[in-house]
């Protein structure tokens, strides 16, 4: 410890931590993917292609099988993460490598796509409610090469804690003392599922510098603090503003959120479909790949 500066500090002289504001809204948009599975695209789209590290967020959620019914049948990834959590309903799911696994509500699965997998992503339930999260987080380029890898985390493996009346699942991050049980890398995430009762609070402090961004799927919450407090309805997300905490309320009624942050890798994107790297002659690179069986 540097011993020619100030040897003590009273409470008094130190800083509040920032809090973050929204600086962006954008409501979910609906769209398809898959087998004509209907889902809101809430990140890679028009207006919000990506959110570094974060390329992607789509929200499935529908009790009409038609929307769902068709699943994803076999698709390629390279270079990134997929992580989906499960809020209701069944997904199975299966690659080319023999990996098989059933994604049960409350359930996280975090790929580690790597150097590449081909994989189906289907319903196992032809009626009720699918309802749940698919998140794509970029890989560093050191890593997009890296062998592929499943974190399969059951619900009762995921740690929920209570703050105050709130509802907290730690998916991945560390609340307080409680880690999440994924295993992140590079892009440090945090990754939270937060139930706010009517009329509380959560506080969750966050690294400045990371890209952080609240998405409200339940009842709307007040974000942020004092003048810089804005209010997200269901369906909308708040991308924010640097800062060192995050701030969200209920008002009246209950209100669900994710609270998703993560380092920026700060590195060029080169983007085609389920095939993310840094360069297009490694996109191309994937394509040939993938077309001559070698993922
Ligand atoms: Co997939």
């Amino acid at each position: 410890m540097a011993q020619n500066t100030k040897t003590s500090t009273v409470a008094s002289e130190v800083e509040p931590r920032t809090v973050r504001a929204v600086e962006r809204v954008f409501a979910a948009l609906p769209a398809s993917d898959g087998d004509g599975v209907k889902l809101n695209r809430i990140i890679g789209r028009p207006g919000l292609s990506e959110l570094d590290p974060f390329l992607l967020l789509d929200e499935f959620r529908s009790d009409e099988a038609a929307d769902y019914i068709g699943g994803f049948p076999d698709h390629p990834h390279r270079g990134f993460e997929t992580v989906t959590y499960m809020l209701a309903g069944r997904m199975r799911h299966g690659d080319n490598q023999g990996n098989v696994g059933l994604l049960r509500p409350g359930s996280v699965q975090w790929m580690t796509a790597g150097r590449g997998i081909v994989h189906s992503e289907m319903p196992e339930q032809e009626d009720g409610l699918l309802q749940g999260f698919q998140l794509w987080v970029n890989l560093p380029a050191k890593d997009k090469m890296t062998a592929p890898r499943y974190q399969d985390i059951d619900p009762e493996k995921i740690s929920t804690v209570d703050v105050d009346g709130v509802s907290v699942k730690v998916l991945a991050g560390e609340v307080g003392d409680v880690k999440g049980a994924v295993d992140t890398g590079a892009t440090d995430p945090t990754y939270l599922d937060v139930h706010l009762p009517a009329g509380s609070a959560f506080v969750q402090p966050v690294s400045a510098g990371y890209n952080a961004f609240v998405y409200v799927y339940d009842g709307e919450a007040v974000i942020g603090v004092g003048a810089n407090a804005k209010t997200l309805k269901r369906s909308e997300i708040g991308v924010l503003s640097d800062g060192e905490e995050i701030r969200v309320a209920a008002g009246a009624a209950p209100a669900r959120l994710l609270i998703i942050a993560g380092k920026p890798l700060g590195e060029p994107v080169a983007r085609y479909g389920p095939f993310v790297m840094n360069t297009m002659d490694e996109i191309r690179q994937a394509a040939d790949d993938y077309m001559a069986g070698r993922f």
